[in-house]
């Protein structure tokens, strides 16, 4: 069906067709009956393969990435979809307007996106609103992020107030220090100022699980633009500040493969197919940092049960996806999930620790 409508998305601006799709999904849903069509559509379609991660547990580990549903406007309808988790966000302490427009191009012939959204969003306080009043079908992460205009020395103050303040709604918390999009943001994965910024998430995190009765995991989403001695130094971060979950990647700055395209050449972070190679090698070395300790939530550039498979045995537990949807409709989510449902039949393994270790023991 998706088919039918992407020729009518695709003849228009990227960014209004994204607000257009999630304003007529929000509406629709007033409409009774339309729910129920959708999750007959998705969710009933969607294999169910239930995977424990982080202390959650999810009817499948395909989860929709960050950015799609900055300001928690359309939680029910996403979920339907069939996705085992939603990560809502980035949501920043202020209501920020973003980069000036235009901020979002397709690269069609590569099943890309450059954006440069900067963190447009509707802030903490209406973020909170939208949430409560949304019908809640999965687990949800909440993205959080700084406010352009803090300075770099109080960029601990926005995420310990975003912490604070999204800590009871959150099944997780994802620390974003690597969006492309906000100046010195990526600053904060340097070594000092990130042993900094986690041990004080850690230490707030432990008393809001005392104040709150509930321990909230928190996971940290780097960057696909590192060296590998920065992801192993990044790695061993997290394990010293028992960080609960790593989330690799956000965009890239780099262009691999798209040197001689033009709409390529504007400045932003790219997502979608370009992205893949270079953000399953950022997963590997983590990996091997890691080795199991601290669970991956492999992102970029999954667009088919291969490319989650290819994640998975590199060493990621959950994955997501965000530009596959843009490019290949909602299916997408329950093609992925069957796929990676048939591959671990087809294996005989029933954890994908074990379907890791028969593909290494096969190809060794
Ligand atoms: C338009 C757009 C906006 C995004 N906004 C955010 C964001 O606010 N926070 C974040 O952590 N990642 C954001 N991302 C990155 C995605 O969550 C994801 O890490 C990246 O797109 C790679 O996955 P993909 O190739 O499946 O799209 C955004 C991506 C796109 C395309």
């Amino acid at each position: 069906m998706y088919r039918l409508f992407r020729p009518l998305l695709f003849s228009l601006d990227p960014e209004r067709s994204h607000d257009l799709t999630l304003g007529l999904l929000h509406c629709a849903y007033r409409v009774p009956g339309l729910r129920t069509l959708n999750r007959s559509l998705h969710t009933r379609h969607t294999p169910s393969l239930p995977v424990e991660v982080m202390g959650l547990h999810l009817r499948n580990p395909v989860g929709l990435a960050a950015g799609l549903d900055k300001n928690a406007s359309c939680v029910a309808p996403l979920g339907d979809l069939g996705f085992g988790f939603l990560e809502l966000g980035t949501v920043t302490p202020r209501a920020q307007p973003g980069n000036p427009k235009k901020r979002m191009y397709r690269i069609e012939t590569h099943e890309a996106l450059i954006n440069r959204m900067g963190f447009n969003n509707v802030g903490l306080e209406t973020f909170l609103g939208n949430l409560a009043r949304a019908s809640r079908v999965c687990p949800l992460g909440i993205n959080i992020g700084k406010n352009r205009d803090t300075p770099a020395e109080h960029a601990l103050d926005d995420y310990m107030l975003g912490l604070r303040t999204v800590y009871p709604v959150a099944d997780y918390v994802a620390v974003n220090v690597s969006s492309p999009n906000t100046p010195g943001l990526r600053a904060l994965q340097e070594q000092e100022t990130l042993a900094a910024l986690l041990a004080a998430l850690k230490s707030e995190q432990d008393g809001l699980a005392r104040a709150y009765g509930r321990y909230v995991p928190i996971a940290l989403k780097i960057a696909p633009d590192l060296a590998d001695e920065d992801i192993h130094a990044i790695a061993r971060l997290l394990l010293t500040h028992r960080i609960d979950a790593v989330i690799a990647t956000n965009t890239t700055i780099s262009r691999p493969g798209l040197e001689n395209d033009v709409t390529a050449q504007q400045s932003g972070g790219l997502s979608g197919k370009p992205l893949r190679a270079l953000a399953t090698h950022v997963i590997r070395e983590l990996y091997r940092e890691l080795a199991g300790r601290i669970p991956i939530i492999g992102v970029g550039g999954i667009s088919s049960a291969d490319d989650a498979w290819e994640k998975i045995l590199a060493g990621a537990d959950l994955v997501q996806i965000y530009t596959a949807l843009i490019y290949r409709g909602p299916a997408a989510v329950r093609h992925i999930v069957a796929g990676i449902d048939s591959r671990m039949r087809t294996l005989g393994a029933t954890s994908f620790a074990e379907a890791r270790a028969m593909h290494a023991g096969s190809v060794r």
